[in-house]
């Protein structure tokens, strides 16, 4: 049975709540909770006893982005980032498919030869090959016109770095300590890697939870009482579904149960969509254009 105690965290978390003015600038031990999705991730602090998902300040205001990558060949000459995050990136996705990396929570600490590794692949516009001294998928992309590989940590630190740029423009304060959520089902590679991505991007890990805990500790003000207490959660993201039953006594979470499909989030039933549609125009057209097609309508 999985203990994970939030005491500690909430302690310091409460503390800096009372602050009548929570964003001195002064501040070194902010520390900021980040959902890091398939599809959709977002960063968060607590305030006054409530937790603010930081809004997206440099394009829309959104409070989840993307967990999209994309580096943009033809900018203009006087333009010198090339590299797009969130929003940004999926809006360019359709000029630029095979620039764009995307899903890599899908890769993390996994092997290139896992089978649902290569299920996945298979029909994403950007290139992933495997790397034969660690075995491990990478993405394969043009920058500056030549081939570049990066591994799905050096995407997640990309995301992450974007997203506590934006928590610390928002709240004007140095962000290097996190909590980071991983789905329950997550082995030891693949939470050791989601490790080595917050580090790559110069982040200190002083906890990674598991979605469903932290699902329970939103509602902690609701479910929080001496008694024990037990709790079914209900998990459905953009690539997996987890149910889990966790049980809650003082202010202790135990993962008593959790089972998961890692394939059953709303880009599944995309892809379900995708092979009806396959099946019916396939009477139709060639297998070359089908391929054009799904590649598209992924997108
Ligand atoms: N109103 C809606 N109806 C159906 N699907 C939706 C709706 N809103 C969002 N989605 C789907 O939910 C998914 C995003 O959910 P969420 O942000 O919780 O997932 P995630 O955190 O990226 O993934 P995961 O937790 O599996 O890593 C997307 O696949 C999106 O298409
Ligand atoms: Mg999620």
């Amino acid at each position: 049975m999985k203990k994970e105690s939030i005491s500690n965290l909430s302690t310091n978390l409460t503390n800096l709540s009372n602050k009548p003015n929570f964003f001195p600038l002064s501040l070194n031990d902010l520390v900021f909770g980040i959902d890091l999705g398939t599809t959709y991730s977002c960063i968060g602090i607590m305030r006054n006893n409530n937790v603010d998902i930081v809004p997206n300040n440099l394009t829309d205001g959104r409070k989840v982005i993307p967990s999209i990558v994309c580096y943009k060949e033809d900018l203009d000459e006087d333009m010198k980032d090339r590299w797009l995050y969130g929003n940004a990136a999926k809006n360019n996705m359709l000029e630029y498919p095979e620039s764009t990396m995307f899903e890599s929570k899908r890769l993390i600490g996994l092997n290139f030869n896992n089978k649902e590794v290569q299920r996945d692949i298979k029909l994403w516009p950007v290139k992933i090959i495997e790397d034969k001294i660690t075995k491990k998928p990478q993405y394969v992309i043009k920058v500056e016109n030549k081939e570049k590989k990066f591994f799905p940590e050096d995407v997640s630190s990309m995301i992450l770095k974007y997203l506590t740029k934006n928590a610390q423009d928002y709240t004007n304060s140095k962000i290097n300590k996190v909590v980071i959520t991983v789905p329950a089902h997550f082995n030891n590679f693949q939470r050791e890697a989601t490790i080595k991505a917050a580090e790559l991007a110069g982040l200190e890990v002083i906890k990674i939870i598991n979605e469903p805990t932290a699902a329970a500790i939103a509602y902690a003000n609701i479910i929080l009482s001496k008694n024990e207490k037990k709790i079914l959660i209900f998990d459905i993201g953009g690539g997996t579904f987890d149910v889990s039953i966790l049980k809650i006594k003082n202010n202790e979470y135990y993962v008593l149960s959790s089972c998961g499909e890692s394939h059953l989030g709303g880009e599944d039933f995309n892809q379900r969509l995708i092979n009806y549609v396959m099946k019916e125009i396939k009477k139709y057209q060639n297998l070359k254009i089908l391929i054009l097609i799904i590649k598209m309508i992924k997108i």
